[in-house]
């Protein structure tokens, strides 16, 4: 039976499973591997202080989430779509590892956080 989301190392599986998706996604992987290059073990540990803040007020997490995505913009033109996959993608990670009332909240953050995103990037 699946467990609702619990503590950080539950995010560390959720976002662990979902970038490990992402590395090979034939929409938007190459964003991360083949533009933006990403250093995973920096990347990683952010996303996991990223989700914990939201789902758990840890207050761990400082970055500049918009930034990244402008400049990320600026080098490969980003579309509507990529954020819609990046959310399919997402919620489908997320549905195969949890359930639960956090497991629904992360889901929502994330729907809400990629419309946030994706209008400041692309307008
Ligand atoms: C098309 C969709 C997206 C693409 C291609 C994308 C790509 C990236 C890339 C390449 C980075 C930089 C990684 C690095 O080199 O350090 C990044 C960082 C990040 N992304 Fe996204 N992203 C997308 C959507 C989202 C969404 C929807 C969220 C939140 C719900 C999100 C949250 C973050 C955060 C928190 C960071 C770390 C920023 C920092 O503190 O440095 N991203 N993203």
């Amino acid at each position: 039976m699946k467990t609702d989301i619990r503590n950080r190392k539950d995010i560390e599986l959720l976002v662990n499973t979902f970038y490990d998706t992402i590395k090979t996604d034939s929409v938007i992987g190459f964003l991360f591997t083949e533009i933006a290059k990403v250093n995973w073990d920096e990347h990683l540990p952010k996303m996991y202080d990223f989700w914990e803040n939201i789902l758990f007020y840890t207050g761990n997490y400082s970055g500049s989430p918009m930034q990244v995505h402008k400049d990320l913009h600026s080098k490969c033109p980003m579309r509507p779509e990529h954020f819609e996959h990046w959310v399919h993608l997402f919620t489908a990670t997320v549905d195969t590892l949890f359930e639960g009332e956090k497991a629904t909240e992360i889901k929502e953050r994330a729907l809400n956080i990629a419309n946030v995103i994706m209008y400041k990037t692309l307008s």
